[in-house]
């Protein structure tokens, strides 16, 4: 299978050295970052690619635009990991769509599309007779996207909740383990690289709400935006209510819910037993999920990271190469 990869950041890079060490039987035919791109329909040299980024350059040709490998690469699958934008979803809802209209499959790890326009994506998948992935939306490394649409398939889930968010998962770890307050916690995160220079996505449950709106529409058949979302924040949280916690052998996390049945999407700090299956270290994001049939499934690993990120945009470019249809 050929594809085309557009952003190569941390992911973008994580699915080239992911190919370079294993034989997928996928070759890259089209790749761009937001300064160049590089079509070549033999195979594009990938090492080569990685070692212009890594010396600080653009990864291919500056005379070729991330339109111009979407609309002329030869590939069969885009994979579209740039920055999300939760705003209109764009440059990449609209990279999506025209790959989708040349019938070509698409994998994605960028939650702006998903999240503002799921079902018309879906339809104009669909209507070209190709397929729509996006595991890497939700949760980093951990399948749960695939575990819901297909592992418990023929449950009803009556709930799920979880921590989606590992930036605030650290920062409300440090802050029970050390007494430190939330502006020394968020200081030590954006030194780690795990918080951005504006943290407002993260610590103000923007990008929980959005993993909550994209499972919500995608594999709980709601209609749900991220106005839906009840959202509190952890910005106001002290290091007395971690201790006044800690006295009750309970934690804080900022846990995210659906209960599907009464419409609900909520993120909010919560108190939780420090023995729950939810109460994860570090950046780690962790997943409960009530169902009649499987009982009670917790999910835990990697919520982000180049390596983990790619695991999740490799399980869904092979889940798409075995159901490829080779059209030339
Ligand atoms: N990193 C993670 O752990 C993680 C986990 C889950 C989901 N995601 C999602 O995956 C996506 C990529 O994340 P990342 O961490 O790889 O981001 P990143 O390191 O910032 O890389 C983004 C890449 O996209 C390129 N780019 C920016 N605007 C572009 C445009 N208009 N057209 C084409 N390329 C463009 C950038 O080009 P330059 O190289 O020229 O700057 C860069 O190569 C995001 O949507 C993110 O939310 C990331």
């Amino acid at each position: 299978m050929r594809i085309a990869i557009l952003g190569f950041g941390s992911v973008g890079q994580g699915i080239a050295r992911a190919l370079l060490a294993k034989d997928l039987d996928i070759i890259v035919t089209g790749l761009a970052d937001s300064r160049s791109g590089i079509i070549n329909p033999t195979g594009i040299d990938l090492a080569a690619a990685l070692a212009r980024k890594e010396e600080g350059g653009p990864c291919g040709d500056v005379n070729i635009s991330p339109a111009d490998v979407v609309a002329r690469a030869d590939y069969d699958l885009l994979v579209e990991v740039t920055p999300t934008n939760v705003d209109d979803g764009e440059p990449a809802l609209g990279h999506i769509q025209k790959a989708l209209m040349r019938r070509k499959h698409v994998v994605t790890s960028n939650k702006g599309p998903i999240a503002l326009a799921y079902p018309e994506l879906r339809d104009l998948a669909a209507a070209n007779g190709v397929f729509l992935r996006y595991e890497a939306t939700v949760c980093g490394a951990i399948p749960l996207i695939h575990a819901m649409q297909e592992g418990i398939a023929g449950n009803t889930i009556s709930r799920l909740y979880g921590i989606f968010n590992g930036t605030c998962n650290y920062i409300l770890t440090r802050m029970a383990e050390d007494s430190l307050t939330y502006e020394q916690a968020l200081a030590e995160a954006r030194e780690l690289g795990y918080a951005e220079a504006d943290p407002t996505y993260d610590v103000e449950g923007i990008d929980a709400g959005i993993k909550l709106v994209i499972l919500a529409n995608t594999v709980l058949d709601m209609q749900a935006t991220l106005k839906d979302v009840e959202r509190t924040g952890i910005t106001l949280l002290t290091p007395e209510a971690l201790r006044l916690a800690e006295d009750q052998d309970c934690t804080i996390r900022l846990i995210g819910e659906i209960v599907p049945a009464a419409g609900v999407l909520r993120v909010s700090p919560r108190l939780i037993a420090k023995t729950h299956s939810l109460v994860v270290e570090g950046t780690l994001n962790a997943v409960t999920v009530e169902t009649d049939l499987a009982g009670d499934l917790t999910f835990i690993g990697k919520g982000a990271g180049s390596t983990e990120t790619a695991s999740a945009i490799i399980g869904d470019l092979l889940y798409i190469r075995d159901r490829h249809v080779q059209s030339s």
